[in-house]
């Protein structure tokens, strides 16, 4: 039993937001058949109690969830990605909720959430600042957030390049940053950073290529 939101939304999206959408699995196919599906399958499956996951997209995590979770709520503020969420979510046997809902004001209480998933979001949204102390906010002490995002490359002559495509690959990828120092900011928050894994995104274009993958979890517990 699965509940979504309807697919009427979709009309808020502009053009360009609802061709990526159809063209985002397409896009991906081959980075995960090349090893992206295997990382979320090691990183979901260590998800637990009350989970809630950022920009779900159109739903490539879903089928490796844990089957025992509290509770299972996927989040995603752009309609034209929602409305395939939400085909996916209905074929889904658990009861998956997905919200319309931003990462940087997400509506939990304070101190609600045990997982928050990240999974290629922190390139995305505006700032990750704010939505990074979203997260602190809503987990638990000892909850833990989960993310795996592509990252600004350590190597200086990727680096240039990711710097000198950032703006048309932000016009093409929906708001992507590919230049984005993402663990430095995930290490300057408050959240201690238990583990982290760096690889490579095969399958996908250099400019995207350097991965991070790994737990931050809300001390206090
Ligand atoms: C590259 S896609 C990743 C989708 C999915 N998480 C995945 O792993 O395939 C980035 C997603 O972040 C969403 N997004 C953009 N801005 C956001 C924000 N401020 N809060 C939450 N999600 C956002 C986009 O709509 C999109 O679905």
């Amino acid at each position: 039993m699965s509940s979504a939101v309807p697919a009427e939304t979709v009309k808020s999206s502009s053009r360009w937001a609802r061709v990526f959408a159809a063209l985002y699995d397409p896009l991906l196919w081959m980075g995960e058949k090349a090893g992206m599906g295997a990382r979320r399958q090691d990183l979901l499956g260590r998800a637990g109690g009350r989970t809630v996951e950022l920009g779900s997209g159109t739903g490539l995590n879903l089928p490796y969830y844990p089957d025992d979770l509290d509770d299972l709520i996927l989040t995603e503020p752009e309609a034209a990605m929602r409305v395939r969420l939400a085909r996916k979510v209905r074929h889904d046997q658990r009861p998956v909720r997905v919200l319309d809902a931003s990462a940087e004001r997400l509506p939990f209480d304070d101190g609600t959430v045990d997982t928050v998933v990240s999974t290629l979001v922190l390139c995305t949204v505006d700032d990750p600042d704010p939505v990074l102390r979203e997260i602190e906010r809503v987990l638990r002490p000892g909850g833990r957030l989960l993310f795996l995002e592509h990252v600004r490359s350590r190597s200086p002559r990727l680096a240039r390049w990711q710097d000198r495509l950032a703006e048309p690959w932000r016009l093409f990828a929906e708001g992507c940053h590919c230049n984005r120092a993402t663990l430095e900011r995930i290490r300057s928050c408050g959240l201690r950073l238990d583990d982290v894994q760096e690889s490579a995104w095969r399958g996908m274009p250099p400019l995207v290529r350097p991965l991070i993958m790994g737990e931050a979890t809300k001390s206090g517990s």
